[in-house]
């Protein structure tokens, strides 16, 4: 399946930062938009408005993720609106600081819901409506090694990335399923810019990226139609580092 204007998507955690990013440059794609949110109504509608000059369809899902039939609900609505959905980009995430000696049940549950049970059940129903799809997981490249400050957070990803490998094969030959492994593009809440630069020594080209980089890899792998299980780190080499380079832990 190559990429085509009049193709619809749903990208989860769409009305900010990244998600808001790569809403956009689908839109210039000609891509119809199910733009989910959680609490973002102002960012959600204002991203609407921005994108009604690329004359698309488009359709905001307000939907918390950290509920059991999360996925179900927002497929359900995201098909109603625009009918045949073509493409999957699993991106709203949580990221709080947590530690293995600290973090609760609550919090764990919450990174399960998020980042691999509503996911996974966006993914499955893509299977089932579509005859040929696509889906992209944003993982992390702290993955490849440790997050001790975001142990939670770490567990979850970790689904979602064994997720990914297996719906790769399970879901073939219809469906392709790939992710992305950013590193540092955006800085946490609370945190600004410094904290990039402070950071960019943990990767081998020594600087940070942007939310274009992440788009840019996303487009590509929309239109790459001979890989799948495949994971895109966008990180200047941060995972051939590892953590041992990294101030943080
Ligand atoms: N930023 C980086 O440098 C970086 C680095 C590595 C990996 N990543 C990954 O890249 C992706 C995008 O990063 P980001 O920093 O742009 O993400 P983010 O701002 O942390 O989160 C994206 C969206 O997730 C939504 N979300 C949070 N809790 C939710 C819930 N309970 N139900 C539904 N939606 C919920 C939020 O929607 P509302 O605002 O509407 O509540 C939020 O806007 C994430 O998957 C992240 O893990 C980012």
């Amino acid at each position: 399946m190559l990429l085509q204007k009049g193709m619809s998507a749903i990208i989860t955690g769409s009305a900010k930062r990244i998600g808001k990013n790569m809403s956009i440059r689908l839109a210039q794609e000609g891509v119809n938009l199910a733009l989910h949110y959680n609490s973002s109504d102002e960012e959600a509608i204002e991203l609407e408005k921005i994108l009604k000059k690329y004359e698309i369809q488009t359709t905001l899902i307000q939907q918390d993720l950290n509920e059991n039939n999360a996925g179900d609900k927002i497929f359900k609505k995201a098909v109603e609106k625009l009918g045949k959905i073509d493409i999957l980009i699993n991106n709203a995430s949580i990221f709080p600081e947590r530690s293995m000696k600290t973090f609760t049940y609550n919090d764990l549950i919450a990174s399960i819901n998020i980042h691999a049970w509503a996911p996974l059940q966006l993914s499955r129903h893509l299977y089932f409506h579509a005859e040929k799809g696509v889906i992209i997981n944003i993982l992390d490249t702290r993955l490849w090694d440790y997050d001790l400050s975001h142990a939670s957070y770490f567990m979850g990803k970790h689904l979602l990335r064994n997720i990914t490998r297996i719906l790769a094969v399970e879901f073939a030959p219809k469906i392709r399923v790939n992710a992305i492994a950013p590193g540092l593009i955006l800085p946490p809440p609370g945190k600004t810019k410094e904290y990039l630069k402070k950071m960019s020594k943990t990767n081998p080209l020594q600087t940070f990226g942007d939310e274009d980089d992440v788009s840019n890899a996303v487009i590509f792998l929309l239109k790459a139609k001979f890989i799948t299980g495949q994971v895109i780190f966008v990180d200047g080499g941060r995972f051939l580092l590892g953590s041992t380079n990294d101030g943080t832990i």
